[in-house]
């Protein structure tokens, strides 16, 4: 992901996601940490289709997003992107990949799973306004 997509990727976020959606500052502020984030964009031609971030911190990576365009899920996309950020983590030497999921997002939760991650503990009321809670999910 270049700073050219961040307009695609916050049309993106606005459809796909309700109180937990990224601003733009945030897009900028991922991207100008090169040393410790690794974000990847699906394009058709020019267009955004899906995208992902991983943070590299010290002991442990972590999803810090994944997305795909609503009319282009369902068809293996997500995998792709999260097997990309999990090679990365790989690569990186972590032996540890932790993710926060809405709780009700079953469909993201379901990806998760085929790829191992288990729950490795909730936060309650953590998205806002919504109240909805986060699963932590961890990959070892
Ligand atoms: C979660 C999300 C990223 C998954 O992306 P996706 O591209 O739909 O994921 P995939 O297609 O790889 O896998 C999803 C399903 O499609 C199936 N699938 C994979 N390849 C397929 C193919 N070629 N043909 C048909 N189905 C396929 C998978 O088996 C999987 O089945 P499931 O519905 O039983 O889980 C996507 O739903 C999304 O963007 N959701 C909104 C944003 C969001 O919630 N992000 C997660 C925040 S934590």
């Amino acid at each position: 992901m270049r700073w050219w997509h961040i307009g695609d990727v916050l049309a993106l976020e606005n459809d796909l996601f309700t109180d937990d959606r990224w601003s733009a500052g945030t897009y900028w502020s991922e991207l100008g940490q090169l040393d410790t984030r690794h974000y990847l964009v699906a394009v058709d031609g020019v267009a955004v289709r899906g995208y992902a971030g991983l943070c590299d911190y010290p002991d442990e990576a972590f999803v810090q997003t994944i997305a795909v365009a609503r009319d282009e899920q369902g068809h293996g996309l997500g995998t792709r992107l999260l097997q990309a950020l999990l090679d990365e983590a790989a690569r990186r030497n972590q032996r540890r990949v932790v993710l926060e999921v809405r709780a009700d997002n079953a469909r993201a939760i379901a990806l998760y799973e085929r790829f191992g991650f288990r729950p490795s503990g909730v936060r309650r009321g953590y998205y806002q306004p919504s109240g909805a809670d986060a699963l932590v999910m961890m990959r070892s």
